[in-house]
């Protein structure tokens, strides 16, 4: 079984080509160089760079890594939520078309879900298990039944998390996007600045971090920036001490044997170092991705499909159509 995954939800170009659970080709085009004077993402812009880079992505770039021809190929997914508008559309309508020229069906994929399901290749995976999106765009919790069946139960308030070391990362002149680069920085740290974590109440396994920015601001507003690289060790353990809380919350809330991490923010070390101390501690099984598919990237969103399609869903996904108004129905 051969799945074309197809990412184009922010700001990043994805193509994914998966055979039997292999990844064959997963190639990205970054558009980080193109919003990065903008210090955050331009949604018009992201969706015209979709626009010009899908086809040379799928045609010359994946299709060749996988040495295979698109005759090869059975199903399309792609992500049609959440994202940007324009983005998605781009990504959708692309899919749509090759779908329906090559005459497969097209499944719709949720971004957040394939964020999780890249970790569903690697061995043990057991459920129920626990799920945590920490993204630029989300920071979301979810009660993952088995491989399709996905429930939110915690989410971000205000900020995501990623937004959030963007965010920071624009007021200490780190460049875009921030989360790198203030990983980076903290290293050099020993840290000396303690931030608030917001926990909102004692209960709760919602986050919150608009707060965490506002005191960044006025730390930066007081103090300038002349001990950057404290300011961003002192940040990055106040986000990472809310993101482990609220998980310590959540498994208690949720008794699960089983942790999925996913998104942008799993790359950073420092974090996952974290996370493994606790589950090491409460020998509960924690996967999280190669940092290659951390990112958004489109191999992710094939293995969402191959999951759909392999998990004798009841009901599978009709393929996508972009409905128009024909010229004929005018008259
Ligand atoms: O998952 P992703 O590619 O995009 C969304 O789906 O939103 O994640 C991008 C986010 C950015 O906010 C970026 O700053 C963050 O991931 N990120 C990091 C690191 N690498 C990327 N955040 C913290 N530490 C990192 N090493
Ligand atoms: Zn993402």
């Amino acid at each position: 079984m051969v799945i074309l995954g197809i990412e184009s939800s922010c700001d990043e170009t994805g193509i994914g080509i998966l055979k039997n659970k292999k990844i064959l080709a997963n190639t990205v085009a970054t558009q980080e160089d193109l919003h990065s004077v903008y210090g955050g993402i331009v949604p018009e812009l992201a969706s015209r760079a979709h626009c010009s880079k899908i086809d040379n992505l799928f045609i010359n770039l994946a299709l060749k890594k996988s040495g295979l021809k698109q005759k090869n190929i059975d199903f399309i997914g792609v992500t049609s939520e959440p994202g940007l508008k324009g983005s998605l559309l781009v990504g959708v309508s692309f899919a749509a078309g090759l779908g329906y020229s090559l005459g497969i069906p097209v499944y719709k994929i949720n971004h957040l879900y394939a964020h999780i399901a890249v970790n569903f290749l690697t061995p043990g995976v057991k459920f129920p298990a626990l799920g945590l999106v920490i993204s630029g765009g989300h920071t979301s919790f979810f009660y993952i039944r088995d491989y399709t069946n996905f429930t939110l139960i915690g989410k971000t308030l205000d900020d995501a998390c990623g937004e959030t070391f963007d965010k920071a990362g624009r007021m200490l002149q780190l460049g875009f996007p921030g989360g790198p680069a203030i990983e980076r920085e903290a290293k050099k740290s020993n840290e000396k600045i303690k931030f608030p974590v917001a926990l909102i109440s004692k209960s709760s396994i919602d986050f919150s971090f608009s707060g965490l920015k506002t005191s960044v601001m006025y730390y930066i507003k007081k103090n300038g920036l002349n001990n950057v690289p404290d300011i961003c060790a002192g940040f990055q353990k106040a986000i990472t001490d809310a993101l482990v809380k609220k998980t310590e919350r959540a498994i208690k809330k949720y008794p699960v044997k089983t942790f999925f991490l996913g998104g942008g923010v799993a790359q950073n070390q420092y974090i996952v170092a974290k996370f493994k101390l606790l589950f090491n501690e409460k020998k509960i099984k924690f996967f999280v991705p190669p940092k290659k598919l951390c990112l958004d990237n489109g191999a992710m969103v094939a293995i969402m499909t191959y999951f759909l399609i392999a998990g004798k869903i009841k009901k599978p996904p009709q393929p996508l159509r972009i409905e128009v108004q024909p010229t004929k129905s005018m008259y």
